[in-house]
């Protein structure tokens, strides 16, 4: 079966940049990606390339090139869904709220509801591919509803989960290390599975291309986000010792890396992940484990969030009791408040959770991201619902530069590793300081020695 349209449910860090590729990979297939926000299709279909609601490097360029050729952006939900032989679900999998397994199992409400759209509106027959992360067995659930519309309409189930990351999505979508494609032993389950091969093969070496049954691939997905959760928890397990016994956790990192067993990609010692999914995930597979007994199973994946936890505490706790134990009334300068460089997402970003606490010490926040914007920052923090938004706003202001956000400050917290922060005038920042003049540097990019030989006293992760 060739596939001729293309419909994705979700325009959001997923649907938009993923299909983005595959509409600028294959001009044949007609790609149109819906969404209920209209804001944010809206934002999608701006004139200038440059104002689409993501921020990814090099992915205004691929909208360019495929928008309005093959590449559509709707609130047409149905309509889409009608016309197309293939219908991704790329739509947002949060950590539940309320009712049972609040905090751990992951809410799956959007994905019923998509899978209860399509149901209703499928006149043909259809390929529906999961390419949200989802809890293994979820395409058990998707089938049972689809397989119950009484009208005739045959649907088969893919799992084919995204493993982009933010920052670098276009390159990871461009260079896939694999594509993981799950689908029914089946006959026509092979039959589905090869058409979505053949759409990737147009620009993805076949070799590349795993095949594997639907829980496999469930599963792999959670696996994989958990084991690299896991080497970030466990460099900074390890950067907390190396601060009592003098070794230097870059140096260990380096050490390590080089046996070619364990490798040299991961191990970046920092304030602690953050990201819209490595808690999400892990904690869904904790709760999984759990809801098959396996306790064990779960305490070990646990202690991956646990260990983050107490690495964003600790970070703040050390500013706190380095600033004489007090912060009450002082400016304290953030640099970054995105999860990671090149992103303007902010989702469970340690900034965050940093900010809490040296706000609940009264210290008075200033802070600059290159791609962050106030209104997103303070409702990051009206979320956490520690304080009134009065008093959040009252506690943090964001500045406009970075040189305007360190005047005067007691001490600079360095969030976000952007490349940009190493080559600011430190000097200049220096001149305009309290003194002493502190900076915690939450991702070890600056240059201690210079910032030492100015005058600065420096604390990296780890050292
Ligand atoms: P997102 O919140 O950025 O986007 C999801 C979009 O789906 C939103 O715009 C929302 O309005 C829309 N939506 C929700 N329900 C809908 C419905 N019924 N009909 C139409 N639109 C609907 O989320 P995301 O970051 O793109 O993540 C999507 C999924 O991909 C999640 O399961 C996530 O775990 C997974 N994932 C994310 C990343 C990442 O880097 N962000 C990477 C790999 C996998
Ligand atoms: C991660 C995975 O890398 C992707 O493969 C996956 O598709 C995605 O989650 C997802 O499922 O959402 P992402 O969260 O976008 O991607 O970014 P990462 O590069 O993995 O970084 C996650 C967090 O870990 C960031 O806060 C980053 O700063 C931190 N990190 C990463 C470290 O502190 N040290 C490191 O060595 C690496």
């Amino acid at each position: 079966m060739k596939i001729t349209k293309i419909c994705c449910i979700g325009a959001g860090y997923v649907g938009g940049p993923t299909m983005a590729v595959i509409a600028q990979k294959c001009p044949d297939i007609k790609v149109t990606v819906v969404d209920l926000n209209e804001a944010r299709i809206a934002a999608w279909n701006d004139e200038d390339t440059n104002n689409i609601p993501i921020y990814e490097p090099g992915l205004s360029d691929v909208v360019a090139e495929a928008r309005g050729r093959n590449l559509f952006f709707s609130t047409e939900i149905e309509k889409a869904i009608d016309e197309a032989e293939m219908i991704f679900i790329s739509v947002n999998t949060p950590t539940k709220t309320y009712g049972s397994g609040k905090g751990m199992a992951a809410d799956l409400k959007y994905i019923e509801l998509c899978a209860r759209q399509i149901a209703r509106v499928s006149k043909s027959n259809k390929i529906v591919v999961e390419k949200s992360t989802l809890p293994v067995r979820t395409a058990e659930a998707i089938k049972n509803i689809l397989d119950n519309t009484g009208n005739g309409v045959r649907f088969q189930i893919l799992s084919n989960p995204e493993f982009l990351a933010e920052g670098t999505a276009v390159q990871d979508l461009l260079n896939p290390d694999r594509i993981l494609i799950g689908g029914d032993t089946t006959e026509e389950g092979q039959r589905a599975i090869n058409a979505l091969v053949d759409v990737y093969a147009n620009w993805v070496d076949r070799a590349r291309i795993l095949t594997t049954n639907l829980w496999s691939s469930e599963l792999s997905k959670l696996t994989a986000n958990a084991f690299l959760a896991q080497r970030v928890s466990s460099i900074n397990a390890l950067s907390e010792l190396c601060e009592k016994t003098g070794a230097d956790v870059s140096e260990v990192a380096k050490a390590i890396g080089m046996d070619s067993r364990i490798g040299p990609k991961f191990l970046k010692a920092s304030v602690g992940f953050g990201g819209s999914c490595f808690q999400k995930d892990i904690l869904n597979l904790v709760y999984i484990a759990k809801a098959y007994g396996l306790n064990e199973v779960a305490d070990y994946w646990e202690q991956v969030i646990i260990m983050n936890d107490h690495q964003k505490r600790r970070f703040s706790h050390k500013i706190v009791t380095t600033l004489y134990n007090t912060v009450s009334g002082k400016k304290i300068a953030f640099l970054g408040w995105a999860f990671k460089k090149d992103t303007n997402d902010t989702r469970e970003s340690a900034a965050i959770y940093v900010a809490d606490d040296l706000i609940n010490e009264q210290a008075e926040l200033h802070v600059f991201d290159p791609k962050v914007e106030e209104g997103q920052i303070l409702s990051d923090l009206n979320y956490l619902d520690s304080r009134t938004p009065e008093e959040n706003r009252q506690q943090v202001t964001v500045a406009e530069n970075p040189y305007e956000a360190c005047k005067d400050a007691h001490a600079i917290a360095v969030l976000t590793e952007w490349d940009e922060f190493r080559d600011y005038d430190w000097k200049k920042i220096y001149d305009n300081m309290m003194k002493p003049a502190f900076v915690f540097d939450g991702r070890n990019i600056l240059d201690a020695k210079k910032l030492t030989e100015i005058g600065f006293v420096y604390k990296g992760i780890g050292s």
